[in-house]
């Protein structure tokens, strides 16, 4: 048998053990039925902004210090003392929630473009799963900071979760790392956001765009007849060439947004501060809205029920909307879906995102705050 022929070149060599180039050129040569498109760029931005965020988090984590005695100090030494320290701490506040914007663009797409239809059920999960988990990035960051906002927005957030049934005390325990929002719940937090978080959305990701990949993308919902019109052309260069001047962009508005707008942190937290009024960060405020609306007693359904429908239901849209078309309700789905995806949004402006919103859980979490902040090296330890 005739040898083969010899690579030609150091790289050649390596292409030959770890074909690097071959892996590249399947990755670049997809085909999009209908052609390039704006629309398809905003996964990328998303894929983009994860990815700034984890450079400028890591960045700020080399200086911060997840103490209540020493997160706002190390935050503001970054800001004052690091080169560029206060760009950098703006990107990642700008980022993040431009991020939350982003996705829900990105969702919107998918949707309008019916992206989400068989044999895509498996990219609309994983994308759901993404979804919660940019929230949890949001959540858990929010109280990084330890002052007054990020502190009382996460007594409340925390306080919501006792609501859950039965098992609602050790929910918030094992969320506080103790009964009460402290010092443990920071270092709960930082570890969260900056070592669980990424390594499960970084996987989350990567299932995405498998998926994804495995089935190829959706193309335009007027598809049928554009195929006849606009051919197929492949990913690279026309989509890459678009994906590359919207991040672009994108990162232009986020700099310049962190470089002349950035607020820095505000006072440091106060437990016995009871008459601080916290305002949930935009993201959340529908799910507080929500709140008004089930006083008392049935504040376990605002707090588990209605959240987890409303998850469920983004969930369930591949499944009922295919359903309900093969049944026949094809007029009724648009209008039906509009009112169900717009609630969150009309009930983010009803809890007017300028005002305090007035809770009655705060007061009652505000009494079993501790009434000093609690000494990092002292806590506990003294207890164990
Ligand atoms: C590897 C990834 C990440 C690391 C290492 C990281 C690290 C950090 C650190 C150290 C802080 C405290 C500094 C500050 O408050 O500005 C912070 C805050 C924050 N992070 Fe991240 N982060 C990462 C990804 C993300 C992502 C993907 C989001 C998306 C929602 C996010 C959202 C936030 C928010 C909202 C804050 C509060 C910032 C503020 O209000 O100024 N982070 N993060
Ligand atoms: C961090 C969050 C997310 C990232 C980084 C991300 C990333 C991406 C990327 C890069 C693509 C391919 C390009 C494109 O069509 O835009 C894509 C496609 C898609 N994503 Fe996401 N995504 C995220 C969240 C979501 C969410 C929340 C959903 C839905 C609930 C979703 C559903 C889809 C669907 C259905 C497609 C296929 C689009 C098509 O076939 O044309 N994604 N995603």
């Amino acid at each position: 048998m005739e040898a083969s022929p010899k690579p030609n070149g150091v790289l050649a060599a390596i292409e030959e053990r770890v074909p690097i180039g071959k892996a590249l050129r399947s990755f670049l040569h997809e085909s999009i039925p209908g052609g390039a498109r704006w629309a398809y760029v905003f996964g990328s931005m998303c894929l983009a902004l994860i990815a700034l965020q984890a450079i400028t988090g890591i960045v700020i984590a080399a200086y911060y210090v997840p103490s209540p005695d020493h997160a706002l100090t190390t935050l503001e030494y970054v800001e004052k003392e690091v080169p560029f320290g206060r760009v950098l701490l703006g990107v990642h506040h700008w980022g993040a929630n431009i991020l939350v914007g982003l996705v829900l663009v990105h969702v919107a797409q998918a949707f309008v473009f019916g992206a989400y239809k068989r044999p895509r059920e498996a990219v609309w999960l994983s994308g759901v799963v993404l979804l919660l988990l940019v929230q949890a990035f949001h959540f858990t960051g929010y109280a990084l900071p330890w002052d007054q906002e990020g502190y009382w927005a996460t007594e409340v957030g925390t306080a919501l979760a006792r609501n859950t049934p039965f098992i609602g005390e050790w929910v918030m325990r094992m969320m506080r790392g103790g009964p009460e929002v402290g010092a443990v719940t920071l270092t709960h937090f930082f570890a969260i956001h900056v070592m669980v978080l990424p390594a499960i959305v970084g996987g989350a990701i990567l299932l995405h765009l498998v998926f994804l990949r495995l089935v190829g993308p959706a193309g335009t919902f007027r598809a049928d007849a554009e195929r006849e019109t606009r051919a197929a052309t492949g990913f690279f260069p026309h989509q890459v060439f678009k994906d590359a001047v919207a991040i672009t962009l994108l990162v232009a508005v986020v700099v310049g947004l962190a470089a002349w707008q950035y607020h820095p942190h505000r006072a440091l937290a106060n437990p016995s501060d009871t008459s601080f009024l916290p305002r949930p960060e935009w993201n959340f405020l529908f799910l507080f809205q929500i709140q008004k609306l089930f006083p008392g007693s049935l504040e376990w359904l605002a707090a588990l029920v209605v959240p987890a429908l409303l998850v469920g239901m983004v969930a369930a849209v591949p499944f009922f909307i295919t359903a309900l078309q093969n049944a026949g309700f094809q007029a009724k789905i648009a209008p039906a879906l509009q009112a169900f995806l717009s609630a969150p949004g009309e009930l983010t402006i009803e809890a007017k995102p300028l005002q305090p919103v007035p809770f009655s859980i705060v007061l009652s979490t505000a009494e079993d705050a501790p009434q000093n902040l609690p000494d990092l090296l002292s806590i506990e330890i003294t207890n164990r």
